[in-house]
Parts: C-alpha cells; structure tokens; sequence
C-alpha cells in the first residue's frame, strides 16, 4: 500500500482526499516511479474542478515529478530499477508516493539536476523550452511581453529570455512580484494592476510594441496582449488562469494588425520520445549551465495538496510549488 491524493467528484480543493491504495504493477511497457518530489501545475486545478475532464472519477491528479525507478515493465529497455528519473506526461496520479506510467515519458536525470529542482522544474520548463525554442524559435534581440512573469512558467522564461538575449517585459500583480521577476532577469516589470500594460509597452519599446506576446493568463489578458504586438507578430495563448478565452471573432485579428495566434500545449510538443529526449536535453543544459535556477517557492507535505492549489488559484505562490511525498 501506498499514499495518494484521489477526488471522487469536482470540486474545490476539499475534493482532493489523502487516500491509501494499491500502486499498480508496470504494465510491458510501464515503469513505477518511487516520487522524491511532486510538481504543482495550473493544469491540476483545472482537471480539479472539472474545466479539463478526467477519464474516469475516483481519480488521481497530477502529471508531474521525479524520483527513482522502483520497477520496469518487460519491454522497457532505456530504463531500470534504481535509476533517478523525471516526468511531466502521461495518466494522472503523480500526487502520489508511487506512481505507474508509460515508461516512454520518463526521461534520466543528470546527476547535476537534483529531484525538488526536476519536479519544480520539469512541466514549467518543458513548456518554457517549446514557448521560447519553438512555438517562436527566439533569436536574440527580440523585445517580447511575458504575462504572470513571477510564476511558475514566467520565472523559468525570464532566466532564459536573458540566456538568448532577448527583452522580456513581465506583468505581475504586486511589487514584490515585481522584485521577484527582475531578480530573474525580466527587462522590465508591468505591475498590471496598477499601471496599463499597453502604454507603458508602447514607451518602453519607443512605439515599437512585441515580437511575441506569451500568454498564460487568458481571458483577462487578451484584448491587452493583442495590443502590444507588431503588425504580423504573434500571441501564444498558452494557459486560462483568469479563465478561458472563448467567442473569439477573427476580424479582431485583421482589425488589430494581421496577427497570429497559436493555443499550443507541452503534449503537442513533447508528442514523440525522441521530441522529449531533446527538449528535455535542451532544459537540462540551462540548468546544469546555471543560466536558469528553479526558484522553489512553496513546498507543501502530500496531504496539503489542496492547500498548495488554493495557494496557486489564488496568486500567492512565486516560483514553483512542490509537494514532498
Ligand atoms: N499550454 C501548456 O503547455 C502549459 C503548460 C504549463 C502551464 N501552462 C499554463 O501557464 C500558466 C502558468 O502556469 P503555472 O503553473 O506556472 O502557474 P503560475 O504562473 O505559477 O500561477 C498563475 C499566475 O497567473 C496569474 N494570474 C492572473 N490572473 C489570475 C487569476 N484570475 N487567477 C489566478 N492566477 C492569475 C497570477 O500571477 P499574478 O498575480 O502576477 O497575476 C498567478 O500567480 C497557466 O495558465 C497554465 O495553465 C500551460
């Protein structure tokens, strides 16, 4: 037996119960994973409440961690037990001690990666390589808008933004996350409930306004952040965590300067084990470089998981969050 958080109905964070059960045995081509440390993410809250549906309720929740193999399926060869590992895919159920899943989302860790920085560090940062690597492959010398800069993502992408050498302009909703993202080497800091975000782009960048707008916010941000791009340029509406975009009319887009815009997410990236492999690589050689550290903001014990998500719901958590088994 094992501990692990299960809701049985949608909800608030009282749904999420610490429950004992039966870690399955890997499957051919499974592994278990014996958790060292447990990922929060915005997606978590959404399959919560029931914004994302679940396959099946009761349910576990989470995606995301890292820890050592405790046992391997019969056709998993690239892994064995004792190896030190991490993952951000796969069947909900990392809110757990053990977890059991395709062994094809599982990727080695470095010895210079430790565990609270791979599961602080694996979902956020994944998404942060595709944001910036791919979704628009930065060059340097770009000038781009950052939404919730002192999160869990937007930490991760400030760092990075200065490795490339590109402007990131973050908006934050306090001053001390304002300090937060500067530390991180944001170029400029928008607190967005004070100031308007449009005009103060259009002075920092001398009218110029963004190559690239990320945005994790959504519903309260998307008139704003198509303001403050450039002819043609695009917006990557990546998350909802004021809520979803929705009745979009795609004149707006022509009305607003022939724009671009993408709804990606890291399982349309990191769709295929070789895509993994290399965006994990990518994330792993800025941190073992040192060009980006995870900021662990909040750890919280497994049964305070729904304490931990109330704590993101409600905007008081900078950096990651991470739950310890
Ligand atoms: N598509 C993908 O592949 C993918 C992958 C990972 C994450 N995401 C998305 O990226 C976003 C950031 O994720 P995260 O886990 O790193 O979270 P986070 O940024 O640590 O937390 C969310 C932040 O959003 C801001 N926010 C603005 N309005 C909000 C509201 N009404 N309620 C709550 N928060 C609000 C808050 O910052 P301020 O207080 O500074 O406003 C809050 O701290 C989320 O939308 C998430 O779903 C998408």
């Amino acid at each position: 037996m094992a501990k692990r958080i299960q809701f049985s109905r949608n909800g608030g964070p009282e749904v999420l119960e610490l429950v004992d059960f039966e870690p399955a045995e890997p499957q051919a081509d499974e592994v278990r994973v014996k958790n060292h440390a447990i990922g929060l993410n915005f997606i978590d809250i959404y399959f919560r409440t029931g914004l994302y549906p679940t396959p099946s309720l009761p349910s576990g929740l989470g995606t995301d961690g890292a820890g050592v193999v405790d046992a391997v399926g019969k056709n998993v060869t690239h892994l064995e037990p004792g190896d030190r590992v991490a993952y951000a895919q796969g069947p909900l159920g990392a809110y757990a001690e053990l977890h059991t899943l395709p062994a094809e989302k599982v990727v080695k860790l470095p010895k210079g990666v430790e565990f609270e920085t791979a599961a602080g560090g694996m979902l956020k940062g994944l998404t942060a390589q595709y944001l910036l690597r791919q979704t628009y492959p930065l060059q340097g010398g770009e000038t781009i808008l950052f939404h919730a800069a002192a999160g869990g993502v937007g930490s991760i992408a400030c760092q990075w933004a200065k490795a490339l050498g590109v402007k990131l302009i973050g908006t934050v909703s306090t001053r001390e996350k304002a300090e937060k993202a500067k530390q991180n080497g944001a170029w400029a800091v928008i607190n967005y409930s004070e100031e308007d975000v449009v005009e103060r782009v259009r002075k920092l960048t001398d009218g110029e306004m963004c190559d690239v707008v990320y945005d994790g916010v959504g519903k309260d941000t998307w008139e704003t952040s198509l303001d403050c791009l450039k002819p043609r340029s695009l917006l990557v509406s990546f998350g909802n965590a004021s809520g979803s975009v929705e009745g979009i009319d795609l004149a707006i887009l022509n009305q607003k300067g022939s724009l671009f815009v993408t709804r990606p997410s890291l399982n349309g990236y990191a769709d295929t084990r070789e895509r993994l492999e290399r965006m994990s690589q990518d994330l792993f050689e800025v941190l073992e470089s040192g060009k980006v550290k995870i900021d662990i903001g909040q750890r919280y014990s497994l049964g305070e998981a729904g304490k931990a998500q109330e704590a993101l719901a409600n905007r008081r958590t900078t950096g990651s969050t991470i739950l310890i088994p």
